[in-house]
């Protein structure tokens, strides 16, 4: 393959777009490169990276009118009458599931997909291999398979799909487990400047969760959903592995309330604590990030004593499917958050440099976004200890260490709630629990499959 050159059009595009840069060391790229480089500059839409550069500019700060938000706190019986229409929707074969995965887990430092971090404290399952128990035994109690619809980037798809494939995907059947891929977008420097990962290499990333709904119209989710007859789409995020998969409960109470859209979120008990909120923004909910509230909105306190602010958002939603063919549409204006972050880039002397401070802005959409476009919505509020804790960080919160207690400690109180006892260790501390989603999805359940007798913990735990 001998030298190419790029088109004179396209230098003459970039050129004119300010980015003429990116052909500086073009000469001294080889022929398989150059035409790798060229293919990933002609598929950028300059008039799009155009209006992402102008956001560079943009004031940063409070859009719109923010106000606290009660969220929905069912009674037992509202939940079992929720969960009756749940289960009924689920019966009736209308829920898809979709888990997003398609981020880079920068702050967990693992080398591969999130997804395939072991997480069973116990039998170290990976969180897709919990996911996948889950949606099987969800379809088996329903008597319909679920659809599981699984976001990846550019980047991991091809890691995530061997993945599930070596492991025969844990059980699900090959038409039942979908994948779809995000789009990347370009990053830049702090001035707007394409930039280099590499000789002939743009940088960019995935474009956010928010890019999950792109791929699932462009990945021809939403038309199978139709043609199944799938009207709901259950959504999550791949590092929760407490998440309770196409929750009858929100699905009841969605339905009940005609919502478009609908997000769990867990009370939020410290003013210090950074999570996004479910809050009014102008009068429509909405997820509005800590830094927009004020030291005084954070700390402000409802009638009842607890946070004003306090409904804060888990990253659990329910979606219509007409929903979210309304939101994909190509005219629909989800917007972008722009992240400034560190990444190594090659410096004006073609070599990589690894910056100190944050050089360059990464694009992104979140999906939380098109909330305040669904016409109802319902914000269900669920216990943090059963239903949330996510593998973020390397050490600290949200790290390995936490999540692998949570899990633990949930199995203890289903066990509790079963009417068994968790047995005690010889350091006389209750025993390292698991239970399989295969074994039970709730305490019932597992009362009913273990009956009278719970079996006796091994040397490691107790792991049912
Ligand atoms: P986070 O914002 O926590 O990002 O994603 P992350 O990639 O997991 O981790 P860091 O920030 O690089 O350390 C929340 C969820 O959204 C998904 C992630 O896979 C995770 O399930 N996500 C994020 C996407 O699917 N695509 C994206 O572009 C970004």
């Amino acid at each position: 393959m001998s030298k190419l050159r790029p088109h004179p059009y396209m230098l003459k595009c970039f050129e004119g777009a300010g980015q003429g840069h990116v052909f500086d060391r073009f000469d001294s790229l080889e022929p398989k490169r150059q035409a790798a480089f060229l293919a990933q500059l002609d598929a950028l839409h300059l008039s799009e990276l155009a209006e992402l550069i102008s956001l560079l500019d943009a004031p940063a700060g409070v859009k719109g009118e923010i106000a606290p938000l009660d969220p929905l706190v069912p009674s037992a019986s509202e939940r079992e009458a929720f969960a009756q229409a749940g289960w009924e929707a689920l019966e009736a074969g209308r829920v898809a599931v979709f888990v997003v995965a398609g981020g880079q887990g920068t702050r967990l430092g693992w080398p591969g997909p999130k997804g395939t971090y072991p997480v069973g404290p116990l039998t170290q399952k990976t969180l897709f291999q919990l996911f996948a128990e889950q949606v099987l035994a969800i379809g088996e109690r329903a008597g319909r398979a679920l659809d599981l619809y699984v976001l990846t980037s550019e980047l991991n798809r091809g890691e995530t799909e061997a993945f599930f494939e070596e492991h025969a995907r844990f059980g699900l059947k090959e038409d039942q487990l979908h994948y779809l891929v995000q789009a990347n977008l370009p990053n830049v420097t702090l001035e707007g400047r394409l930039c280099l990962s590499g000789p002939g290499e743009l940088a960019t990333s995935p474009n956010g969760h928010g890019g999950a709904l792109l791929a699932l119209r462009d990945g021809g989710a939403l038309r199978r959903m139709a043609e199944r007859g799938q009207d709901l789409l259950f959504y999550w995020q791949v590092d929760n592995p407490l998440c309770a998969i196409a929750d009858p409960v929100l699905i009841g109470a969605h339905l009940g309330a005609g919502a478009e859209g609908s997000t769990k979120i867990v009370e939020k008990t410290d003013p210090e604590e950074r999570v996004g909120l479910v809050a009014l923004r102008d009068g429509k909910p909405g997820v509005v990030e800590y830094s927009e509230m004020t030291p005084e909105q954070q700390r402000e306190r409802a009638p009842s004593g607890g946070l004003a602010y306090r409904a804060g958002n888990i990253a659990v939603h329910l979606f219509g499917r007409e929903f979210l063919e309304r939101v994909s549409a190509p005219t629909f204006e989800l917007g972008y958050h722009l992240a400034r972050k560190k990444v190594a880039i090659l410096n004006a002397g073609g070599a990589l440099e690894e910056p100190s401070e944050p050089n360059v802005v990464k694009f992104e959409r979140f999906v939380f976004d098109v909330l305040p476009h669904a016409k109802n919505h319902v914000t269900l509020q669920v216990e943090r200890a059963e239903e949330f804790e996510p593998l973020k960080n390397a050490e600290g919160s949200y790290s390995p260490a936490t999540v692998k207690a949570a899990i633990s400690a949930r199995a203890q109180a289903w066990i509790e709630r079963a009417g068994y006892t968790v047995p005690r260790g010889p350091s006389g501390d209750p025993v390292l629990c698991e239970v399989s989603p295969l074994t039970a999805l709730d305490p019932a359940q597992l009362r009913e499959r273990l009956g009278d007798q719970l079996p006796e913990p091994g040397a490691e735990g107790l792991s049912l």
